[in-house]
């Protein structure tokens, strides 16, 4: 097969349901002339009539011309039968995501279109290499993957699997930017970038619930208002459905031979069970009215306190910005060198739990209270020991949310909330990276527009500094022994060389 002209020729789409029609529809609005095919009697028809249906609504609302309309429209066509895609450039196919019926699929265009067409699928958990190799030309089949709502989300992963040519994927990428879509290319892997990124926000928020770290609405609330996300990873799991998150997690924790950097959790699995399925049951962590999520009430701010507070010279990269906040709190300091009877002792661990931190130090336990050091904007996290006294936390809690800006106070968790789950994420978007599934540049722009994170893995890394987020796997690693938080190499020679994590390897 040779490298043929850029210019997109006739693209057929087979599968016209809720991905068909997205594809059809940014399709014919970048000028590509599409014909619908499905092999539910009547359903490219209706799906044409639909695709009319929403660009007239766009007009409407002033957000395309009247005229884009007509010329959009005339550009969509139905095919009677699947030979009438003989003449298509290209073809993807949304159809049902079953292997067999894929494969069966491809089989029946290469005997209907020529030799140049390229065939791609927007399969999001099947191996496009397995679908490739039912055909006697698997040189011509890519992954060409979508996210829901197609015309909103506007990433789109061009995949290449080991028998793919190059200017298979060329024409893919070229052809998702006339649609007005990013493309990002990625090599044939489970859940290509974004749902292999996307494991570490769920996966790590549900150990810290699995803990008793704190409950998922506080966990939400760290998580948005400390860290950033648009969304509490609760929130998503409830928006998503655990019907379609619980699958999608074991199928790439068993597709990576039980990677422990995905292991899902027990809890999801026993609320999917018993039908706790989210948004559309109306009762998933959280309950819906009239489709509203309920929120929990939050922990009441206790009465301040006037209890001297010792700040621990151990963290000294922290110690000026926090003893700059005491002071703005106007908190009545402990100077000593070691904390006087009765004070507060308030330690800010980095990858480290505040029992850890502690016992390293000689403090009281009792007495001891940590904080966030790294997330102390939108929402302060404290952190007790299993001892620390009722007291002393509620005077850490009045004191840091003397300003206004919200705390949550957490059990004992090394790494706190934001830093445990921000390692975990930018670890696994290292470890693509290491992987060579995607450039660093591709994984950030993948990510931040596939899942809406604040940044990408690899910035929100630098955000932080290489060297931070080492030290808080490795803080992870040590207390829980487990391998889930082993840094990637890519991660920890770009934190010993002091470089950034979207450093490419030369
Ligand atoms: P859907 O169920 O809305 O639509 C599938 C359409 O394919 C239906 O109209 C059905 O009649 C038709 N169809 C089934 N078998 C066919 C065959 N052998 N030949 C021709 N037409 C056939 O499914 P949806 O959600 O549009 O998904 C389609 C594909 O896109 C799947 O592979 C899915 O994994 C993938 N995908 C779905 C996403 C989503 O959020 N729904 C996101 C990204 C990818």
């Amino acid at each position: 097969m040779s490298s043929t002209s850029l210019a997109p020729g006739l693209l057929g789409i087979v599968g016209c349901g809720l991905m068909g029609r997205g594809i059809a529809q940014i399709a014919i609005q970048g000028g590509i002339p599409v014909i619908l095919h499905d092999s539910r009697p009547g359903g490219a028809e209706e799906a044409r009539a639909a695709i009319g249906a929403t660009l007239q609504k766009l007009a409407d609302k002033g957000k395309i011309g009247a005229q884009d309309v007509t010329a959009a429209c005339a550009r969509l066509s139905v095919a009677a039968s699947l030979a009438d895609l003989a003449s298509c450039t290209t073809v993807i196919e949304a159809i049902v995501e079953k292997l067999d019926v894929k494969q069966e699929l491809f089989r029946q265009l290469e005997a209907v279109v020529g030799d140049e067409c390229i065939l791609a699928t927007n399969t999001s958990s099947l191996s496009v290499t397995a679908i490739a190799a039912a055909c006697k030309a698997p040189g011509r089949v890519a992954g060409f993957h979508f996210f829901s709502p197609v015309p909103l989300m506007k990433i789109v992963e061009v995949i290449a699997g080991p028998l793919t040519d190059a200017h298979v994927a060329d024409r893919l990428t070229a052809m998702a930017r006339q649609m007005g879509h990013t493309p990002v290319r990625a090599s044939d892997t489970p859940g290509f970038i974004v749902n292999h990124a996307g494991r570490g926000y769920l996966t790590e928020s549900l150990r810290l619930l699995g803990e008793s770290i704190a409950p998922h609405p506080e966990l939400d609330r760290i998580l948005r208002e400390a860290a950033g996300f648009r969304m509490g990873p609760f929130e998503l799991l409830d928006l998503t459905g655990l019907d379609v998150s619980q699958p999608v997690m074991e199928s790439i924790y068993d597709q990576y031979y039980q990677e422990p950097r995905f292991r899902p959790s027990p809890i999801a699995r026993q609320r999917l069970a018993a039908g706790l399925l989210g948004r559309k049951s109306r009762r998933g962590f959280y309950r819906y009215e009239d489709g509203q999520k309920q929120e929990p009430a939050t922990v009441a701010i206790p009465p301040r306190v006037a209890l001297p507070v010792w700040l621990s010279p151990r963290d000294a990269a922290a110690y000026p910005a926090v003893s700059q906040l005491l002071d703005k709190l106007d908190a009545k300091r402990d100077e000593g060198a070691r904390p006087g009877t009765g004070s507060l002792c308030l330690v800010l661990p980095v990858g480290q739990d505040a029992t850890s931190a502690a016992v390293a130090a000689q403090l009281d336990p009792t007495r001891t209270v940590a904080l966030d050091p790294l997330f102390l904007g939108g929402r302060r996290t404290l952190m007790t020991t299993p001892l620390t006294a009722d007291t002393y936390r509620d005077a850490a809690h009045a004191l840091f949310a003397s300003d206004g800006v919200p705390v949550s106070v957490i059990r004992d968790s090394a790494g706190l909330v934001c830093q445990r789950v921000i390692a975990t994420i930018v670890n696994i978007g290292a470890d693509i990276a290491q992987q060579g599934i995607a450039t660093p540049e591709d994984i950030d722009k993948a990510v931040t527009l596939g899942l809406g994170y604040p940044k990408g893995p690899l910035a929100l890394g630098d955000a932080l500094g290489a060297a931070t987020i080492l030290r808080i796997l490795d803080g992870l690693f040590d207390f829980y022994r487990d391998p889930r938080y082993r840094p990637s190499p890519w991660l920890k020679r770009r934190a010993m060389l002091g470089v950034s994590l979207l450093t490419p390897e030369n």
